[in-house]
């Protein structure tokens, strides 16, 4: 039986990602520290008999010690979150580097496999101007791609994770998909100050992606994706799904269009393709949301 560490295995992403491998017979052990995660986005796992929680930081000492036959680890460790990153930007540093340190040593520890949950775009060069938690993703990734070259017997992938929505989305976080939803089912104007192509990958979609990275010994970087739209695009939809709301987009700066997802390589390399059309995941998104969202603060633009 495989024994996947999932770091991060409360936040959004990893508890998708813990419910879908306990379905498939997998034991699981979610490692966090609650920074960004949430017991709630768990609850329904806890008792399992296959799945374990440890609440420690990953850069903790001894955070790993005494896990047996660990055979794959999903390392998501690190807040999500824009507001969350912005309010300590040395935490974020720590966990992409003493954090993804950590689970190498553990991965070569148990000669497993470790897939490293990344950004669309970490560059190749320091840019201390881009906010620290981009700056902390391109260490991890670059921490991750020496491990794979010095050392053999770990197995090692990176997947480039683009704008991820879905149910347990939190909506205060200041993620703009968090964002859009939130304002639409409070009726509120929106302000959208500009208008950048993105992809947008439903997380059912993107959670069976990287289950399939970690099955496999890939490499990557391997772009998780899915339609590339303008994001006036997902809030008009968003908006006409929960039947409230207004969008209001007012000349700003100009932000340059996201990185361009290689879905063709995806195809190729993992079998897989993303097959949640826009108005099903957000109407599900919407769902999951409105039950949460009135106790939530929220913000009105992004
Ligand atoms: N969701 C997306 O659209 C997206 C896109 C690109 C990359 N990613 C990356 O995927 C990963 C997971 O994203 P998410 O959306 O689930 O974010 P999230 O904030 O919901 O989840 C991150 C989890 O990691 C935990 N955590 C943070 N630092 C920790 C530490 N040092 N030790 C232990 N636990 C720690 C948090 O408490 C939280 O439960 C992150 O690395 C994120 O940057 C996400």
């Amino acid at each position: 039986m495989n024994h996947i560490v999932v770091t991060g295995g409360a936040g959004f992403l990893g508890s998708h990602l813990c419910r879908r491998l306990i379905a498939r017979g997998d034991r699981v052990t979610a490692v966090d520290n609650f920074s960004t995660g949430r017991a709630a986005n768990i609850a329904d796992l806890t008792g399992h008999p296959r799945f374990a929680l440890r609440t420690t930081d990953t850069t903790a000492f001894g955070a790993f010690t005494g896990l047996d036959g660990i055979t794959h680890i999903a390392h998501l460790a690190h807040p999500g979150s824009p507001f969350a990153a912005a309010r300590d930007s040395a935490a974020v540093v720590r966990a992409a580097c003493t954090g993804t340190l950590a689970v190498l040593d553990l991965a070569a520890a148990h000669t497993a496999r470790i897939v490293l949950a990344s950004g669309p775009d970490p560059g190749t060069r320091l840019d201390s101007r881009r906010p620290a938690a981009f700056e902390a993703h391109r260490t991890g990734h670059h921490l991750i791609e020496t491990a794979a070259h010095h050392d053999r017997r770990t197995s090692t992938g990176i997947a480039r994770l683009f704008e991820v929505y879905g149910p347990h989305l939190a909506p205060g976080d200041g993620r703009a998909t968090a964002t859009i939803c939130a304002a639409a089912l409070r009726a509120q104007t929106l302000y959208l100050t500009d208008d950048p192509a993105q992809s947008f990958v439903y997380i059912a979609d993107a959670v069976d992606a990287l289950t399939r990275m970690l099955d496999t010994d890939i490499p990557g970087p391997i772009d998780i994706a899915g339609p590339t739209l303008r994001v006036s695009e997902f809030a008009r939809t968003a908006i006409a799904l929960a039947g409230t709301g207004w969008l209001e987009t007012t000349p700003g700066r100009a932000r340059p269009d996201s990185a361009v997802p290689d879905l063709a390589r995806t195809r190729n390399s993992l079998g897989w393709r993303p097959s949640t059309d826009l108005p099903t995941g957000l109407h599900s998104t919407l769902t999951w949301m409105r039950t949460v969202v009135a106790g939530a603060q929220t913000p009105r633009s992004c």
